[in-house]
């Protein structure tokens, strides 16, 4: 895999109103919706921490580490790092499959005057899944299937249902996936993502790991 990863130095986010606003609205989303719904109705979501999130995107963002400001969320629940990505000056995306998710973080996003797009697909583009192997979970790609590796061309076409640019036009990916999905985020990154595109994964809100593509 040839991905490297770059260390960040962690500063506190200076959370400014418009922050503080939107880490509310989405906090309180969410708070009401496990509330109506029981453990066994209620996607197995854990929300990451939003002050954590924006302080890893803002120094991304503040060192121009990423080679544009196109953002992708992969998996993004209540659509909280969409809308602090487009708060920093991204075109964001995200991408959800529950769709009382995509309804909802859509009307929050809505309420904020966020112009994020949320859609309603899986993270996997056509042709790639997760596969479950003795070792763990592992990527099925098109090349694995028939043995022939992917060129920058193949890379060119590849885009998300419902989404006019390629993904990779994507310069910014954020996941906050299970521990056992978390090298899968990895791989599908590596596999997908343009060189020079970084990928932000939250494990924890003491460990979030910055990646760029080599
Ligand atoms: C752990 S939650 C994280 C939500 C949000 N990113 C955050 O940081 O709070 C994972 C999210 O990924 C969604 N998800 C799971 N598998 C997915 C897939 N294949 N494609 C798109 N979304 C997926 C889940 O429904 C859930 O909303």
């Amino acid at each position: 895999m040839a991905l490297e990863e770059i260390a960040m130095e962690g500063p506190e986010a200076r959370v400014s109103d418009k922050v503080a606003r939107l880490t509310e609205t989405c906090s309180r989303g969410w708070e009401r919706f496990f509330a109506d719904h029981d453990d066994h109705q209620a996607p197995r979501f854990v929300p990451s921490v939003p002050e954590r999130v924006f302080a890893v995107l803002e120094e991304v963002t503040t060192r121009n580490l990423p080679p544009n400001r196109v953002f992708c969320e992969w998996g993004s629940g209540f659509g909280t790092a969409t809308c602090l990505a487009s708060l920093l000056g991204y075109e964001a995306y995200g991408l959800e499959i529950e769709e009382e998710l995509v309804r909802l973080s859509r009307a929050i996003a809505r309420r904020l005057g966020m112009p994020v797009e949320i859609l309603c697909t899986s993270l996997f583009p056509e042709g790639y899944e997760a596969y479950s192997g003795v070792d763990g979970l592992e990527l099925v790609t098109p090349e694995s299937r028939s043995d022939r590796n992917a060129n920058d061309e193949d890379r060119g076409l590849l885009r998300y249902d419902g989404m006019e640019i390629a993904i990779a036009d994507i310069g910014l990916f954020f996941a906050s996936p299970w521990p056992e999905e978390q090298a899968l985020m990895q791989q599908l990154f590596d596999a997908v993502a343009m060189e020079g595109a970084m990928l932000v994964v939250y494990h924890t809100d003491k460990d979030i790991r910055v990646f760029r593509k080599v």
